[in-house]
């Protein structure tokens, strides 16, 4: 029987360990975390609107019927291409056919101010130590007597103007509009700063530039400060650095700048570009090594001279794809090459306002909102969680209610951001 490892339980993984399910291979799952986490809502959870068990689900369960699939527990921290093994903590093991899906990091770029000052979004702890510091922040402002200080703990600095950083943003400020206006009488609300910073010209940079445009104006609706062509460089505690030698007073700066591939990709010599992205070829292999797979966020591969974006659809077509290809070449016949059916892009802002760009056709405001809502339900695993978020989101959009205002976990290591 042949041994197919797939590194990563995520979008990419989970499709092709599906593919590969009941078809006669002897198919192991690895990943450091024990459940699938839905990454798109993970900005809810951090804005108070989602539990965080809402949008994961246990590894076991999704596997339980898929024939021939097994699941092990444990961080990858080698690989030896020649020897086909891959090492974990936990031991060794052998493959006849590798699919590495470990998705993607934050890119921090280098600034190590911004990563021990910052806050970034990947992982599930992430959202939830963020959604401690908003709320601590306002507990800390209630209490503080100095006006300066006041200001900088009700100022929130978000770096990166792509669909993390306005989705952030759009949710945050309702959050503070809506539900801490009311939580926190004794602050006026026209102390809190949203700053959203984007280096370039524009907002969602991928999508048509109508809306873009119309991104633009409703987050300055919703009270949004945006400053384009500004680049954040540094923080110190307290503070934001921007490229132009100016700051903004902030205890709370979250870095949506971009991300790069899985750290797991620095340990394999192979071929890579910015972000360190592992160069594939069109039948998503790496160069002398048919029998490995790269797919999602982790791969570089252009199409149309232009790179595949790091998406969650895009990860899910070439993990179905790479499954696909291990079935065919087990059958003696080669795969064509990949071809990403791009079907659009979308983003949330705000109460029943987002924008979407389906099959070429742009839709703003409501219609966006709802396709975005459906389609976000759809891709969620588990009836339970569909039924928990959409029952959120009812809460939240009739009666104004974020309910998981809970602080429970501070950033680790000596960066407390708050003032001494
Ligand atoms: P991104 O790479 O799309 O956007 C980062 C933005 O930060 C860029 O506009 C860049 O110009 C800006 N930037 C970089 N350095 C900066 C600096 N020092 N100061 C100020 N601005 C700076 O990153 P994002 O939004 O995290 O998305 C990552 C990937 O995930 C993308 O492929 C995106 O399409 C995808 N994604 C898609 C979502 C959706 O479709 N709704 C939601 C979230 C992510």
């Amino acid at each position: 029987m042949k041994r197919v490892i797939i590194v990563g339980v995520g979008f990419g993984g989970l499709r092709a360990a599906r593919i590969l399910s009941g078809k006669g291979f002897d198919v192991l799952l690895i990943d450091r975390n024990n459940y699938h986490l839905f990454q798109p809502l993970l900005y809810q959870v951090a804005t108070a609107a989602l539990e965080q068990e809402s949008i994961v689900y246990p590894i076991r369960e999704v596997i339980r019927y898929w024939k021939g699939v097994r699941f092990r527990l444990a961080g990858v921290h080698g690989i030896d291409l020649e020897q086909r093994r891959v090492f974990m903590a936990t031991g060794t093991v052998e493959y006849d056919y590798l699919i590495l899906a470990a998705g993607s990091i934050t890119n921090f770029f280098g600034i190590d101010t911004i990563k021990r000052y910052g806050y970034d979004l990947k992982h599930l702890s992430d959202a939830v130590v963020l959604r401690s510091q908003i709320l601590g922040a306002f507990e800390r402002a209630v209490q503080e007597s100095d006006v300066s200080e006041r200001a900088a703990l009700l100022t929130f600095v978000i770096v990166g103007g792509g669909p993390t950083g306005v989705e952030f943003a759009g949710a945050l400020s309702e959050l503070v509009r809506y539900v801490l206006s009311k939580d926190y009488p004794e602050l006026r609300m026209k102390d809190v700063r949203i700053i959203l910073v984007e280096a370039s010209g524009s907002l969602l940079l991928t999508f048509p530039g109508k809306l873009q445009d119309y991104t633009l104006t409703r987050l300055q609706q919703m009270g949004i400060e945006v400053k384009l062509r500004t680049a954040v460089r540094g923080a110190e505690p307290g503070r934001v650095l921007l490229g132009e030698g100016t700051s903004i007073p902030s205890y709370t700066l979250f870095w949506a700048a971009g991300v790069r591939a899985a750290s797991l990709a620095d340990a394999l010599s192979v071929k890579k570009v910015r972000g360190n992205r592992i160069v594939v070829k069109p039948d998503l292999t790496i160069d002398d090594h048919p029998e490995v797979f790269v797919v999602g966020d982790m791969a570089y591969l252009e199409q149309g001279g232009i790179p595949l974006p790091m998406t969650a659809p895009v990860a899910m077509q070439q993990g179905e794809y790479a499954g696909r290809a291990i079935l065919r070449r087990e059958q003696g016949y080669s795969a064509k090459p990949f071809r990403y059916f791009d079907r659009g892009s979308m983003a949330a802002i705000g109460r029943g306002l987002a924008v979407a760009n389906i099959m070429n056709l742009n839709f703003s405001g409501l219609a966006a909102w709802i396709i975005w809502l459906v389609l976000h339900l759809f891709f969620l695993i588990g009836f339970r969680n569909r039924a928990v978020v959409l029952l959120n989101w009812a809460y939240d959009y009739f009666l104004f209610k974020k309910q998981i205002r809970i602080i429970l976990q501070e950033k680790k290591g000596d960066s407390n951001n708050f003032p001494e």
